[in-house]
């Protein structure tokens, strides 16, 4: 656990490269709960990987269609922990998971087509559909069971829906899908020929039971999954831009790849982000354990926390490190209350609202808790401290 403890926190560090609303945008004496990015270090063999491919000094254009050598440990990644069928000349590597819900939803979407989310959901999903010219279609994902009702979904599907786009684990409620609900929803994608397009930049990031991938050998099979990935969130390489689209067949990673805009050299992902994307892949999957665990400590220190605070509620995440509580017993709305615990406790928070997370997620708060045990009890004390101040 060493590479998670208080001391592995170097805040000099972080003050100067931990942007989108983290340490180096906020005053000198406000802890982020904010974006999710992790505030450790990354794993020793990725900066190794990062400083060997530097060694030689060249920094030569890249093919087009991804370094074989992360395609091919992307797919081994997916075959060995999510018992998935992947094959590396499928896979587009993209310089982001963002950036691959934008190609994805370029590909197969025209202006005047629809496209079903749901709510809430990070606010990616949204802009990268409307880039694409097509509407948005909201359908309620239940926070407790993370379901979304199959009528309801069957309900908002006309003859211009091309697309059902699922978040897996769901950012924000921090719930993985069940496989019932997985197995249904490629039932009905098949019976209208929709797309299914996975989201699942959080697969890695669970407690118990693995995420069930869109890919698993196990759900029934369709030539309509698209699953978009990165590794910002398992191995902290969000600075990196580093991302993937996993195609089910050639035609479809061609029509991924000419809607990626590669070829003309326009757009890519940088070679040192793909060594450092195998790299982790391949040899950091103990860190990756090692910081499961930590999180499982954060994640019940969160919890005690919402417990405590008498103007949250919230059911018990099992992926992710984001918890999203309900607010109560307070007048405050969710923008304000953030502001005041920003103003008052000195503590960083996401509040929920249409901007972020879609309609569904006002009267909520996220918390981001990939730090250490030291910080995090810092700042959920000091919101404790101003609780009266809250609660109406
Ligand atoms: C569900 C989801 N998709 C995509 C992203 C963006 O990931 P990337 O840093 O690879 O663009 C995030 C980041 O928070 C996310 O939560």
């Amino acid at each position: 656990m060493d590479n998670f403890s208080n001391d592995k926190v170097d805040i000099e560090s972080l003050r100067r490269k931990a942007f989108n609303y983290r340490w180096a945008t906020l005053e000198e004496d406000v802890i982020p709960l904010t974006a999710a990015d992790p505030d450790f270090p990354v794993a020793p063999e990725i900066r190794e990987a990062i400083n060997h491919y530097c060694s030689d000094g060249y920094f030569s254009y890249c093919p087009p269609e991804g370094l074989m050598d992360f395609k091919l440990a992307i797919a081994q990644w997916y075959s060995e922990r999510y018992n998935a069928i992947c094959e590396p000349q499928h896979i587009l590597p993209v310089n982001s998971a963002a950036h691959g819900l934008f190609i994805a939803a370029n590909t197969i979407l025209e202006p005047g087509d629809n496209a079903i989310i749901p709510d809430p959901v990070d606010f990616l999903f949204r802009k990268s559909i409307e880039a694409a010219g097509a509407e948005v279609r909201t359908c309620p994902i239940d926070e407790n069971t993370a379901w979304q009702s199959i009528d309801a979904l069957e309900g908002l599907i006309d003859d211009r829906t091309k697309a059902i786009f699922i978040c897996n684990p769901n950012n924000p409620i921090g719930k993985k899908l069940p496989t019932d609900f997985l197995n249904d929803l490629i039932i009905l994608a098949e019976k209208h020929q929709l797309w299914i397009v996975s989201d699942e930049i959080w697969a890695d990031i669970t407690f118990g039971e693995p995420t069930k991938s869109l890919l698993n050998k196990e759900l029934a099979d369709y030539s309509k999954k698209i699953v978009v990935s990165g590794l910002s969130k398992n191995f902290g390489l969000a600075g990196l831009r580093i991302g993937y689209v996993i195609c089910p067949n050639q035609q479809v990673f061609d029509s991924i790849f000419k809607s990626s805009g590669h070829q003309s050299t326009a757009f890519g992902i940088s070679g040192l982000s793909q060594m450092a994307g195998a790299a982790a892949f391949s040899k950091a999957g103990y860190w990756l354990e090692e910081f499961k665990l930590h999180l499982i400590k954060m994640r019940s220190m969160t919890l005690d926390f919402i417990n405590k605070a008498e103007f949250l509620s919230s059911v018990e995440p099992d992926a992710t490190y984001l918890a999203f509580p309900k607010i109560k017993n307070t007048d405050l709305k969710a923008d304000e209350l953030v502001q005041l615990i920003h103003q008052q406790a000195r503590v960083a928070l996401v509040p929920g609202g249409k901007e972020w997370f879609e309609q569904q997620s006002e009267g909520h708060i996220r918390i981001c808790y990939a730090t250490s045990e030291q910080l995090l009890r810092e700042a959920f004390d000091r919101i404790i401290t101003i609780q009266s101040k809250i609660i109406r």
